[in-house]
C-alpha cells in the first residue's frame, strides 16, 4: 500500500504494540468522551479498541489520501462506480428523504422510483386488507418468498428483525435448491390462500427457478392455469425471461442494474417486507436509511459513524493482521443479521485484485461471523475471550425491549455490557487467586487452577446501542453497515460491488448436472469424478 499515512500508521502501531485498552483509559480520563458518538437514537462506544487519537487521526487522513470524498461524491450521484459491471451504485437512490433527481444514462431515474414504490405498497394494501385474493375467492394468509442470496438474505432478515410490527401474513422463505425444503414448506401451504413471490435481479438463477417451478407444478396439481395470476408475482430487472416464464405484466414488479443484489431490500426486493409489515413501516425503513445516508455524506470523518467504524476495521485486519470479526446483536429479531452481513460484507470485498487488476499485497475483506447475545455467551465465547486469536467485535444492543411487562431487559443489558467489559479488562492472575482463597481452595489447588481462570483480557469491540428496534433504526444500521463497506473498499482500492467469484462455481455445478446422465466424464479431475461416480450408484 503506498499512502502515506499507511506508512505513519505502521509507526504508530509499532510504537503502541504493547500497550493494553485498560492504559489507553489510564492515560485519558475523557476517552469515552472522545471515542463515542451519539446520532439520532444510536450511541456509539468505540473505545474499547486497542487505539488513540493519534491512531485515528492518521486513519482519517488515510481515508481522506484514499480520495473517500470524491468517492463517496461519485456513489451518491450515480457515477458508474461498479466499473467491472459497468453500472452504478444506486441503492441510496431507494431511499431519498426529499428525492432530488439522479441521472443515470442521461435519465432522471426519480420519477420512476416513485412509480414503482406507489405500485408496491398499492398492491401491499391490496394484499393485506384482502382484497387480493386467491382464485377461489379467499383472501391471501400465506406469503412464500423464492429466491436466494440478495433476493432472500435481506428480506428475510428484516422480515424476521420487524416482527413485532407485523401483520395478519404469514411470510416463508425458500432459497436453496433442496427439494427436501420444498417438500417440506408445500406440507404447510394452501394452494388457495398462498402468495409466492419470485425475487430474482437476472431470472435465470438455478435455484429460484427450480423452487419456483417446483412450487408451480405443485400449485397446477390444486388450481386451473388461470390462477397463476392470482398466486405468482414476480420481481426482476428481466422483464422478458419472466414474461416468458409465464407471468403476467401486471404483475412484475421491475427493478433497476443500478441496484446491487446484497443492497437490493429497499426496492421492491423489498415485496415481502411490505407484505410483512405494511407499507408505512416499510417507508420508516426507507427513511431511516436515508438518514444515515446523510449522516454518511455530510459528517466530518472524525464525526462519521461509518467512517470510524470502517476504519476500526482495517486498523485490525491490516495493522494487526486480524482476520475475522464478530456481529453480536443481543436480540433474537436480529438473529439473522451476521448472516445477511456475511453476504453484504464478505461478497463485496473479498477481492484479491486492485482496481487496476493487479494482485494486492495486503489484506482485504475480513471474515464475517456471529450470533445473538445471550446464546453466542453459550457457544462461542469461550474462544473470544480465552482463546489464542483476536477477535475484534460489534455489540448491538437496544435499551427499550419492544414489549412491556417482563423483567428481562436488565438482564439481557447487564449481559451485554458485562461481555465487552470483560473482553476488555480480563481477570488477573492476584484476582483469581483471591477469589481461589476466599473459596477455601488449598495453595497447591490454587497453583493448578491458576493458569486456566485467568482472563489476559485486552479484546477490543465496539458497542452499538440504539434506543429501540424500529423501522427506522434498522434502516439506519443496515446503511451504516452499507456504507462501512464502501468505505473499506476505497482504502483497499478494490471494487466492493462486483462478485465475478461466485461464477465458477455455477458454471461447474451446469457442467456436473448435465454430466450425470453421460457414461464419461474423465474430463473432471480424479477426486470429482470419484465423487459423481459415488453419487450415481444411489442416483441410478
Ligand atoms: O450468486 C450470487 C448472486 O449473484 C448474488 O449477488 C445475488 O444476490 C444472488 O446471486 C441472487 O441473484 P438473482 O437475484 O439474480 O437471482
Amino acid at each position: 500500500m503506498s499512502l502515506k499515512s499507511w506508512k505513519l500508521l505502521e509507526s504508530n502501531f509499532q510504537k503502541n504494540a504493547q500497550k493494553k485498552i485498560s492504559d489507553y483509559f489510564s492515560e485519558d480520563a475523557d476517552r469515552v468522551k472522545k471515542l463515542s458518538l451519539q446520532w439520532e437514537s444510536f450511541y456509539v462506544d468505540y473505545s474499547k479498541n486497542l487505539l488513540d487519537q493519534e491512531t485515528l487521526d492518521l486513519l482519517t487522513t488515510m481515508a481522506e489520501e484514499s480520495g473517500l470524498n470524491q468517492a463517496i461524491k461519485a456513489y451518491f450521484e450515480g457515477k458508474k462506480i461498479n466499473e467491472t459491471e459497468d453500472r452504478a451504485v444506486l441503492h441510496t437512490a431507494l431511499r431519498q428523504l426529499s428525492p432530488s433527481s439522479i441521472m443515470v444514462d442521461g435519465q432522471d431515474i426519480t420519477p420512476k422510483i416513485e412509480e414503482v414504490k406507489k405500485q408496491m405498497y398499492d398492491f401491499a394494501d391490496r394484499v393485506i386488507s384482502g382484497k387480493w385474493k386467491g382464485h377461489t375467492g379467499k383472501p391471501i394468509d400465506h406469503v412464500v418468498n423464492i429466491g436466494i442470496g440478495g433476493s432472500d438474505l435481506g428480506p428475510a432478515m428484516v422480515t424476521e428483525a420487524l416482527e413485532f410490527y407485523s401483520n395478519n401474513l404469514q411470510l416463508t422463505f425458500v432459497s436453496n435448491v433442496e427439494g427436501d425444503h420444498v417438500e417440506e414448506m408445500i406440507k404447510k401451504i394452501n394452494p388457495e390462500t398462498t402468495l409466492f413471490v419470485i425475487v430474482s435481479k437476472t431470472f435465470t438463477t438455478q435455484e429460484t427457478l427450480s423452487n419456483t417451478n417446483t412450487f408451480r407444478k405443485w400449485f397446477l396439481n390444486h388450481a386451473p392455469e388461470s390462477a397463476i395470476s392470482n398466486h405468482f408475482i414476480a420481481v426482476s430487472t428481466n422483464l422478458e425471461k419472466v414474461t416468458e416464464f409465464g407471468i403476467s405484466a401486471e404483475n412484475i414488479f421491475p427493478m433497476n442494474d443500478w441496484v446491487g443484489g446484497r443492497f437490493s431490500l429497499w426496492s421492491t426486493v423489498g415485496l415481502s417486507i411490505c407484505l410483512a409489515i405494511g407499507p408505512k413501516n416499510f417507508e420508516d425503513l426507507l427513511q431511516g436509511a436515508g438518514k444515515m445516508d446523510q449522516h454518511f455524506r455530510k459528517a466530518n470523518f472524525k464525526e462519521n459513524l461509518p467512517v470510524i467504524l470502517a476504519l476500526i476495521t482495517v486498523w485490525y485486519n491490516n495493522f494487526w493482521e486480524v482476520e475475522t470479526e464478530a456481529i453480536i446483536p443481543y436480540s433474537q429479531y436480529l438473529r439473522n443479521l451476521p448472516a445477511y452481513l456475511q453476504q453484504a460484507i464478505m461478497e463485496s470485498n473479498g477481492k484479491g485484485v486492485d482496481r487496476n487488476g493487479k494482485a494486492v499485497d495486503y489484506q482485504t475483506g475480513n471474515i464475517i461471523w456471529g450470533a445473538s447475545g445471550t446464546n453466542a455467551q453459550h457457544a462461542f465465547f469461550q474462544l473470544m475471550h480465552q482463546g489464542t486469536k483476536m477477535i475484534p467485535a460489534d455489540f448491538i444492543g437496544f435499551a427499550k425491549p419492544l414489549h412491556k411487562g417482563n423483567d428481562h431487559q436488565d438482564k439481557l443489558m447487564s449481559n451485554f455490557f458485562a461481555q465487552t467489559q470483560a473482553l476488555m479488562q480480563g481477570k488477573s492472575a492476584e484476582t483469581v487467586k483471591e477469589e481461589l482463597t476466599q473459596q477455601g481452595k488449598s495453595p497447591e489447588q490454587i497453583e493448578a487452577l491458576l493458569p486456566f481462570k485467568v482472563f489476559e483480557g485486552n479484546r477490543p469491540s465496539n458497542t452499538l446501542f440504539i434506543e429501540q428496534l424500529t423501522p427506522a433504526n434498522l434502516g439506519s444500521l443496515i446503511a451504516l453497515y452499507e456504507h462501512r463497506i464502501f468505505v473499506q473498499g476505497i482504502i483497499w482500492n478494490i471494487f466492493s460491488y462486483d462478485q465475478w467469484g461466485v461464477e465458477l462455481g455455477k458454471q461447474l455445478a451446469n457442467n456436473i448436472l448435465k454430466d450425470f446422465d453421460k457414461s464419461q466424464m474423465d474430463h473432471h479431475d480424479p477426486s470429482t469424478q470419484g465423487l459423481i461416480g459415488y453419487y450415481k450408484k444411489f442416483r441410478d
